[in-house]
């Protein structure tokens, strides 16, 4: 049978990688100790009341000191125009004393968010900021697996996110989304959920 190859469990995630490619910033806007990286392992957990977000995001980055220390984060959507840029920024960590922040670097735009202390990202190629605060760590220690609370979100246009989020496929490989399928005619069994 051709469909039933052997596949590497380590290469799992390959098959079914969520997505959007993330950018997440922690830290403080007002001391200066904003930081910003990209994950790819991330799921919706709850629709609302209250809406619930898990990210994994490990200690091997200089971010999770700052996730840890302010029990919050922006979750800030790119679009396919800035993949390379995003892929960057997933490989390099934190400014050492001197060096050039990732915000320089980057040419990032830090701007302060409503509800926490991490900032928003102004970019042309940003389409949404999601405020968030960790609302349980009970996964960090055994998954690096943050449950995020959304406070506040932000996109470019009300609910329309202009522009096509992309996926990674592992090993720096992109995929963008393609074309939408409106199938909302078929959901009814949800109904409240097409508002
Ligand atoms: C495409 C891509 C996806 C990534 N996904 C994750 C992820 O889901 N979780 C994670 O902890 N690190 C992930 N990383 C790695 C971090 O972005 C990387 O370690 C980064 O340098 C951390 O920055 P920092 O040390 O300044 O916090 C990813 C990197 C790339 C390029």
């Amino acid at each position: 049978m051709s469909l039933l190859y052997p596949n590497p469990l380590g290469h799992v995630y390959r098959l079914i990688e969520p997505g959007p490619v993330l950018l997440v910033t922690t830290g403080s806007l007002r001391d200066a100790t904003h930081n910003v990286m990209t994950i790819g392992f991330h799921m919706m957990m709850h629709h609302q009341s209250p809406p619930l977000i898990g990210i994994t995001l490990g200690p091997w980055n200089a971010s999770f000191a700052r996730l840890r220390k302010h029990r919050a984060c922006v979750l800030a959507i790119p679009s396919v125009e800035m993949a390379p840029e995003v892929v960057d920024i997933g490989n390099c960590s934190a400014a050492g004393d001197g060096e050039p922040t990732k915000w320089e670097q980057f040419a990032l735009e830090a701007r302060p968010a409503d509800q926490v202390e991490p900032p928003l990202i102004a970019a042309p190629h940003i389409l949404a900021n999601i405020e968030c605060v960790v609302e349980d760590t009970i996964l960090v220690s055994k998954y690096a697996m943050w449950v995020l609370r959304p406070v506040n979100a932000w996109t470019r246009r009300g609910d329309h996110q202009p522009g096509t989020v992309f996926h990674h496929r592992g090993q720096g490989v992109m995929v963008a989304d393609g074309e939408a399928i409106d199938l909302s005619q078929r959901m009814i069994k949800w109904q409240e959920f097409l508002g």
